[in-house]
């Protein structure tokens, strides 16, 4: 086991089992580069207000170069029985460089650094959810655009509501990750703040200068107090909530999805490179990802709870209960990050059956709307309409009838103003083509929000 740094105040090692209970290093470890980093600045700081001289400063930077390559490349291990990421290298680099690597840690404490570390991974990882949205709002308006006329049922309480199309449908989608996505950037947007410098928790006597750091790795500005900068997780409270809201997205589509997949919808065919099999029934294939991402949902909120719950009770400033936060909010990044990478491609591969979303919309009385609304064109008041509609829908299924079939005489029984213009009134293409309404399902309203759903995924790109 590596030397405990602050062993000077003990008089005993410590004992097996709790050091391998109090270390991090398992899970921190994939940290490591942004420690190197944040480390490089400080030292670089350090040499430049003149608390280590300019050639320590060089060496350290120097040093931790070198761990860096070697850790990429696989030449350097990580020790287990370390304490943490931080404590690792710092005793590699004072392996490597002597007394100059004890100079690294002049006025800065484990409590400012690991905060600086989980901002700057989680800076790199926003942007790659980020990317990933992206790409999968991208995909929804491709796929729009490629079903604009396929009629498919709307649904309200899971009862057949009206017509839509599926390109509709799916820019319903595209719209929520288009807030996610504001979700995203405002989160890293808020947390680009630098905690380094606070030190322990009340800054140092040392003349720092936390602008420079702050700069160095690419923050908006030091954050304002000192106690704040140790103590704050909200950041991660605050990613994965946004990260539970996409994960709700996606298990909200995934649902349909499964559901639009089973014999009684067929309303599509997954790919067969994204399904699975069943291990004694032959004829089985499953949506297998689309459940995961379903149960993963539930994993992701999982992991906002253990943080809000981990943060609660917290007096300030640093406590070690925080070293919790890292699993949580890593697994929940992860997740979000395997879905997204298996959804895309999934989604993007599934078969349309556009004759079952039509058989499907053709049925259930989804034209009795527009066929009171035909009435209120002649002239009729809506509830009016909505009654005799109503009157008219019992009796088709009374007699095994639809709407489309009934003879122009059973109408004409039920109010004058029928026509036979009615059966054009309420045509499927009617009632989905003169859905023209701003956000309707009408081609011509689903082109524009796939043109507006463009350009706002567009200000997303780097
Ligand atoms: N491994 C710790 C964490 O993840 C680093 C900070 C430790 N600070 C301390 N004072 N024990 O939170």
């Amino acid at each position: 086991m590596a030397d405990k740094m602050w062993a000077g105040r003990f008089s005993k090692e410590v004992d097996k089992t709790v050091n391998a209970f109090n270390s991090s290093i398992a899970f921190d470890g994939r940290m490591y580069r942004h420690d190197i980093h944040g480390s490089m600045a400080h030292a670089q700081m350090l040499g430049d207000c003149g608390i280590i001289s300019k050639e320590d400063s060089e060496k350290l930077i120097e040093g931790l170069k070198g761990i860096l390559a070697d850790i990429d490349s696989g030449a350097l291990e990580f020790d287990m029985t370390a304490e943490d990421i931080h404590m690792f290298i710092e005793a590699e680099l004072t392996k490597r460089l002597g007394d100059v690597g004890k100079r690294l840690h002049t006025s800065r404490s484990r409590n400012d650094q690991v905060a600086l570390d989980i901002r700057l991974y989680l800076r790199d990882e926003i942007k790659e959810v980020s990317a990933l949205v992206l790409k999968l709002g991208e995909t929804l308006c491709d796929m729009a655009l490629e079903h604009l006329d396929t009629v498919m049922p709307g649904y309200t309480h899971l009862q057949r509501a009206q017509p839509i199309t599926f390109g509709h449908h799916l820019m319903a989608y595209a719209q929520m990750l288009v807030r996610d996505l504001g979700r995203l950037k405002d989160t890293a947007g808020r947390m680009n703040y630098c905690p380094l410098g606070s030190g322990a928790l009340a800054g140092t006597t040392y003349p720092i200068n936390r602008k420079q750091t702050a700069e160095l790795l690419g923050f908006t500005a030091p954050v304002a107090n000192s106690l704040d900068g140790v103590s704050d997780r909200d950041f991660c409270v605050e990613l994965n909530c946004a990260l539970s809201i996409l994960m709700t997205h996606l298990s909200r589509f995934s649902e349909e999805i499964i559901m639009w997949c089973s014999w009684e919808f067929k309303f599509i065919d997954l790919d067969d490179a994204y399904a699975t099999g069943s291990s004694i029934m032959p004829q089985k294939k499953n949506p297998d990802i689309t459940e995961l991402i379903r149960g993963k949902t539930g994993r992701v909120n999982g992991d906002l709870m253990t943080l809000l719950s981990m943060l609660k009770g917290l007096p300030l400033a640093y406590n070690k209960d925080m070293q919790e936060d890292k699993e949580a909010i890593f697994d929940a990044v992860d997740n979000v990050k395997l879905c997204l990478e298996t959804f895309i491609p999934m989604i993007r591969t599934m078969k349309v059956n556009k004759d079952k979303m039509r058989n499907a919309a053709a049925g259930g009385f989804i034209n009795a709307t527009d066929c009171a609304d035909y009435l209120v064109k002649k002239g009729m008041p809506f509830r009016d309409a909505y009654k005799i509609t109503g009157r008219l829908v019992a009796q088709c299924i009374d007699t095994g009838m639809t709407l489309e079939t009934l003879p122009i005489e059973e109408y004409r029984k039920m109010s004058e103003l029928f026509g036979e213009d009615v059966y054009r009134a309420i045509s499927l293409e009617t009632c989905v083509g003169e859905r023209k309404s701003e956000g309707g399902p009408a081609p011509e309203s689903v082109m524009k929000q796939i043109e507006l759903t463009r350009k706002q995924l567009e200000a997303y790109h780097e």
